[in-house]
């Protein structure tokens, strides 16, 4: 059985090839225009790089290389007795395009097993922050120390060829995809449970291993895991995380700067970090209501929350305008293992109630929930309680989406991103008679 890093390679010409091909016979050829708008709207909708990893459709939600979630349930490989998908496996098809065997997901499972603990250092670093220093800042800030282990860097300083560039790349990114569950789960234990770490479980997966350290050793939690680490993995290329590594990654920084960057976007509250937001504002409404809120009650503090300005977290997107099928993939989950949870039973029957209000209130252009609408109420259930906590976890899997992408960048030889920006005067120039 061929490595995945041999499969990879494997891959390299023949995308190379098709890369070049079309930029020679079409490179001039139109994709996207500009408006002004869209220049000081975010750039929405304009097309202006490449991702292969995963496409977002606006009315069907995420593909990874071309899979639905429900098509990826049913089609990669689980864990012995379990439902879910191995995230492994995804790993797998986000960077060959191919959904693998069960050993090979084995081989990429025993591979990020071999990182059994972080380095000294990088635990004497999180140490030395306040144990409530925010944990995406302790993600953010683990992840940069880890990178003095960087390979790409060493391999660099000694002359390397271009070519070669995806190779120390690789292997970079399957160590820090070793080390992340580590580092999450001694993030959790120091900031919340005394720093009493805990052990992983030799013959767990990766996911199911991080439950374990994270301390909740049941089966339905590292299914759980497993799900949460899949949907969460890749969102096509332009969301903030993604487009910041990418971008990071442009300038040949390695993967560590390029991920720590990426997840210092994530940590936004318009992006990741809208995961907990979403639970401290059910629970916020709970404890203004004095328990479990009606339809009306709950209603009431969704237009609460709009007239004072802020927004309904966990709905609204900027690409997707059906509900996301993140979203529904927990619902499905929920529906089977926790279907009486009381947060569970708010988070739908907010479903019934926010997209009427954001309807009616006439400004978010998609009313629908987004996946995180939905996961704290999961974590919540088996005892995941420190809801600052959560977007590590979306980080630890959103990382394995874009670092399968920077490899192919790197892989591809795509040169720094530089766009060109232009001043208001300018564009008052352009539309004066
Ligand atoms: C995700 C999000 C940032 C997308 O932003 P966007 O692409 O600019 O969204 P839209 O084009 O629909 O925004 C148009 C207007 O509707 C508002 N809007 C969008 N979603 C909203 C929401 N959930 N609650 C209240 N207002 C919302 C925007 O703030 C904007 O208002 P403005 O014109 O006063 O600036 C936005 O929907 C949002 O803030 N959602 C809540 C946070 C969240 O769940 N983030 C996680 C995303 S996966």
């Amino acid at each position: 059985m061929p490595s995945l890093k041999e499969k990879f390679a494997a891959k390299v010409p023949d995308m190379r090839d098709r890369v070049k091909r079309i930029l020679k016979e079409h490179g001039e050829t139109k994709i996207s225009d500009v408006t002004i708008s869209q220049a000081y709207g975010g750039m929405r909708g304009v097309k202006c790089m490449v991702t292969e990893t995963s496409a977002l459709d606006p009315n069907s939600g995420i593909r990874f290389r071309g899979y639905t979630i429900p098509e990826l349930q049913e089609k990669l490989p689980r864990a012995a007795g379990g439902e879910e998908p191995l995230p492994e496996g995804l790993f797998h098809l986000l960077l060959t395009g191919e959904l693998p065997t069960a050993d090979e997901v084995a081989e990429i499972t025993a591979a990020w097993r071999q990182e059994k603990e972080l380095p000294g250092h990088v635990k004497a670093c999180l140490d030395a922050l306040p144990q409530d220093t925010h944990p995406m800042s302790q993600f953010s800030v683990g992840i940069v120390a880890l990178q003095r282990d960087s390979i790409f860097v060493k391999r660099y300083r000694e002359g390397m060829s271009k070519m070669d560039y995806w190779e120390p790349t690789f292997d970079d990114a399957m160590v820090l995809l070793g080390r992340l569950p580590l580092l999450a789960a001694y993030i959790y234990r120091r900031s919340y449970k005394n720093g009493e770490h805990l052990a992983g479980t030799a013959d767990a997966d990766w996911a199911g291993n991080l439950a374990g350290m994270l301390g909740i050793d049941r089966p339905q939690f590292q299914e759980l895991m497993r799900l949460y680490m899949t949907i969460h993995a890749d969102h096509e290329g332009g969301n903030v995380s993604a487009h910041t590594t990418h971008l990071v990654g442009s300038a040949l920084s390695d993967v560590y700067l390029s991920l720590a960057a990426g997840m210092n976007g994530l940590a936004g509250p318009l992006h990741g970090l809208a995961n907990q937001e979403v639970i401290r504002w059910i629970l916020n409404m709970k404890q203004e209501i004095g328990g479990t809120p009606s339809k009306d009650q709950a209603a009431d503090y969704v237009w609460k929350t709009l007239k004072e300005g802020r927004v309904v977290p966990g709905f609204g997107h900027g690409v997707l305008r059906v509900t996301d099928p993140r979203y529904m993939a927990q619902q499905k989950f929920a529906d089977k293992h926790l279907p009486d949870d009381e947060n569970y039973k708010i988070v739908r029957m907010l479903y019934e109630v926010v997209p009427n209000i954001l309807l009616e209130q006439g400004k978010a252009k998609n009313p629908w929930p987004n996946v995180d609408a939905h996961s704290g109420c999961l974590l919540v259930h088996y005892g995941l309680v420190e809801y600052d906590f959560y977007t590590v976890l979306f980080g630890v899997s959103r990382a394995m989406g874009v670092l399968a992408s920077l490899v192919w960048d790197r892989a591809l030889g795509l040169p720094l991103e530089r766009p060109k920006s232009v001043t208001t005067e300018w564009m008052e120039q352009q539309v004066s008679g």
